[in-house]
């Protein structure tokens, strides 16, 4: 099976990718959370990547679809994957459409997840994550924390943190450059019948309930 997630940041991409990596056994493929490894550890990709990233901007595809296909070529994907951030384009689409990966398997989805920009700017304000294994926490939820006091991740105990790219200004321009390129690629989606449009606001297991629902009805 393959599930591609688009959506606005803070749509819950990633909160929802986390549910279905485990409901399904699929390799979860983000993007964002490679190219964050990447700025961390300082590699050569990550300094290219730095500065579009704390821009808001989009990271140039040749960078990205050089990640995608190290990623692939891991043993995980062997029965299928799930991509959270990727495609951002038409041109990214096109790229992945032309991979054995997507050719062969006959289950595949894009899953829309729409919320409004309000939201967004509400979501993001409180968002933390854990720099080790990735996992999205919002301070309006119940948080564990450490002896000093600091918020840690109830998964592996790391130190949570915020964002460098969730302050205003690179929120706006992030939701700017999401609005330029969905139409086009709901478009793309829509003529590949893959297209899924679920509504983002509920809880998070609500929304992962409507997109249970939604790929079962269409695998059946
Ligand atoms: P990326 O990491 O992909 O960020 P994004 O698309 O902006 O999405 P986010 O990770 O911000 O949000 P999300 O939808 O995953 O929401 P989350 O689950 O965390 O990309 C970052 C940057 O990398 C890009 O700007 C670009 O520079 C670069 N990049 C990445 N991929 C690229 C590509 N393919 N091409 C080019 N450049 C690329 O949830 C957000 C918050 O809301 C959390 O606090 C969470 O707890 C909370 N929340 C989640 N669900 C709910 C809910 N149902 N109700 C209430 N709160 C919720």
């Amino acid at each position: 099976m393959i599930i591609i997630l688009l959506g606005p940041p803070g749509a819950g991409k990633g909160t929802q990718a986390k549910r279905l990596e485990q409901y399904y056994h699929l390799a979860h493929i983000s993007t964002g959370d490679i190219l964050r490894s990447a700025v961390k550890n300082a590699t050569e990709i990550g300094k290219k990547a730095k500065p579009y990233m704390d821009a808001g901007e989009l990271v140039p595809d040749k960078i990205i679809f050089q990640l995608i296909q190290d990623r692939l070529s891991r043993p995980d994907c062997k029965n299928g994957a799930l991509f959270d951030g990727f495609p951002r384009n038409i041109s990214q689409a096109e790229q992945l459409q032309n991979l054995n990966i997507i050719k062969k398997d006959k289950k595949k989805f894009a899953i829309l997840i729409e919320v409004s920009d309000q939201e967004v700017i509400n979501r993001l304000s409180g968002r933390l994550y854990c720099p080790n294994c990735h996992k999205p926490y919002n301070i309006s939820n119940k948080i564990s924390k450490d002896k000093l006091g600091n918020y840690i991740c109830s998964q592996c105990g790391e130190k949570l943190k915020s964002r460098a790219d969730d302050d205003i200004k690179t929120i706006s321009n992030r939701l700017e450059v999401y609005h330029q390129h969905i139409a086009p690629l709901k478009d793309y989606y829509n003529k590949n019948s893959m297209l899924k449009i679920i509504d983002g606001i509920g809880t998070p297991d609500e929304v992962f309930r409507r997109i249970l629902h939604i790929l079962e009805i269409s695998s059946s």
